[in-house]
């Protein structure tokens, strides 16, 4: 029995089990191709077929700052979200990294119904509408006054007319005769009148460090050494980067008492009205909501060059401090007239020698804002 055992044993537990282990073995890379080929049509597939949706970590960053991100979760804004180098609100404007100052005492933006920075309708100059609010009122730009309009800056913690900003008045020496007096006659009297007007300007941006830098480097160095110029050149290159929104003030329309014009006179039962009931109104009822909000609202909204002329602008900017250098480069027309030109749809004409193959096939440039339209 056992002899004749032997070679069937052999047959059923030495033969038939090999096969099997083999087809096992067989089995595993074809297992394994077959899928590694699903998973590279399917992976073709979605790729090629199926449309991307935006990752929620990039559709669910913040890009309109409104009021309420801006009071309450700041750091939700995408500005400051962007790790190594954070964007700034007015950050489209090279170099211009401070954050802007907030503005307590605005009646249109603090009522709740506007936002801080309220243009989003062209793209062509929202942004530089957006730039504006940062020192101007709303109601310079969109309340009726006759020019020159009445300016006074007010400060945005009290609303109370204050004095024009130190920013402007250390531009304003440093661009000066008294300024080339400076750099060619120092003295230590001069050097400490500057340290003192660059901490006040620091301390009005609400201690911004980049101001506070400024000083410390103009207070660092002997008045009567290279290093001292080199200080008041760095001053001069990097004060302008300063002029929006860290003021510490804005300007706003004067009123017949002196007093800046913060909202629209005789409408806080009008806005109560329509906090109240915006949800519900209709179209038309909306409407005539606020037109009553808008007591002193102008039908016309203005063109850049109104104010950015040097004939006839519609403020004065030189009685509320502004130095003539300051004023001079605002009232230079064509670049104004140029975003102006390109708000009303046409063509930007760039110089020739800007086209990348010198000008010769294309003497003309569309400005490519117009595609969007
Ligand atoms: C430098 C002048 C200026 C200042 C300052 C200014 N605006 Fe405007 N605003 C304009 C102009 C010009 C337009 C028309 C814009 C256009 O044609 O796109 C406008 C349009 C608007 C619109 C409607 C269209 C849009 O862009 O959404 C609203 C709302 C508005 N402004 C609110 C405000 C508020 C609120 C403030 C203050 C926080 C303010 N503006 C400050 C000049 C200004
Ligand atoms: C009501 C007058 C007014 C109107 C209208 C106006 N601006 Fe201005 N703009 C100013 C003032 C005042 C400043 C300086 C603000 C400051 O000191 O921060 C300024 C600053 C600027 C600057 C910054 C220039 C610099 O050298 O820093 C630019 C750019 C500019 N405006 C473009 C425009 C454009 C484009 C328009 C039209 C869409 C426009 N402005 C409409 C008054 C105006």
């Amino acid at each position: 029995m056992s002899a004749g055992a032997t070679p069937r044993h052999d047959e059923t537990h030495g033969h038939e089990p090999v096969p099997i282990l083999r087809r096992v073995y067989a089995l595993v890379p074809i297992v394994a191709v077959l899928y590694l080929s699903f998973m590279a049509f399917r992976y073709l597939y979605v790729q090629l077929f199926i449309p991307w949706q935006t990752p929620v970590q990039v559709a669910a960053i913040r890009t309109r700052l409104t009021e309420e991100v801006w009071r309450t979760r700041p750091e939700e804004f995408v500005g400051t979200q962007l790790a190594e180098y954070p964007r700034a609100p007015l950050a489209h404007y090279h170099h211009i990294d401070g954050w802007f100052q907030p503005d307590q005492v605005n009646d249109c933006t603090r009522s709740g119904c506007h936002a801080p920075m309220p243009h989003a309708e062209h793209k062509e100059v929202r942004a530089f509408l957006n730039m504006h609010a940062t020192s101007l009122h709303c109601g310079v730009c969109h309340m009726d006054a006759a020019p020159p309009r009445p300016l006074v800056w007010y400060d945005l913690e009290t609303g109370a007319p204050t004095e024009s900003p130190a920013l402007l008045a250390v531009y304003g020496w440093l661009e000066s005769a008294r300024g080339v007096t400076l750099r060619e006659a120092p003295t230590q009297a001069a050097q400490e009148e500057l340290v003192g007007l660059l901490r006040k300007a620091a301390r009005q941006a609400g201690g911004d460090p980049a101001i506070e830098e400024l000083a410390d480097r103009v207070a660092g160095p002997r008045w009567t050494s290279a290093a001292f110029q080199e200080a008041i050149a760095h001053v001069r290159e990097r004060l302008p980067l300063h002029f929006r929104g860290e003021y510490g003030a804005k300007l706003a329309l004067r009123g017949a008492d002196g007093r800046p014009i913060l909202g629209h006179p005789n409408s806080a039962a009008a806005v109560q009205e329509y906090l109240t009931q915006r949800e519900t109104l209709s179209g038309a009822e909306r409407d005539a909501v606020l037109e009553r909000v808008h007591t002193a609202r102008s039908p016309q909204t203005l063109n850049c060059t109104e104010c950015h002329v040097a004939e006839g602008s519609l403020l004065d900017l030189e009685s509320v401090g502004y130095p003539p250098e300051r004023e001079a480069a605002l009232h230079r027309g064509w670049i104004f007239q140029a975003i102006e030109h390109i708000l009303a749809g046409q063509p930007l004409h760039l110089p020739g020698f800007i086209t990348p193959d010198n000008g010769s096939a294309a003497p003309t440039a569309t400005a490519p804002v117009e595609e969007g339209r």
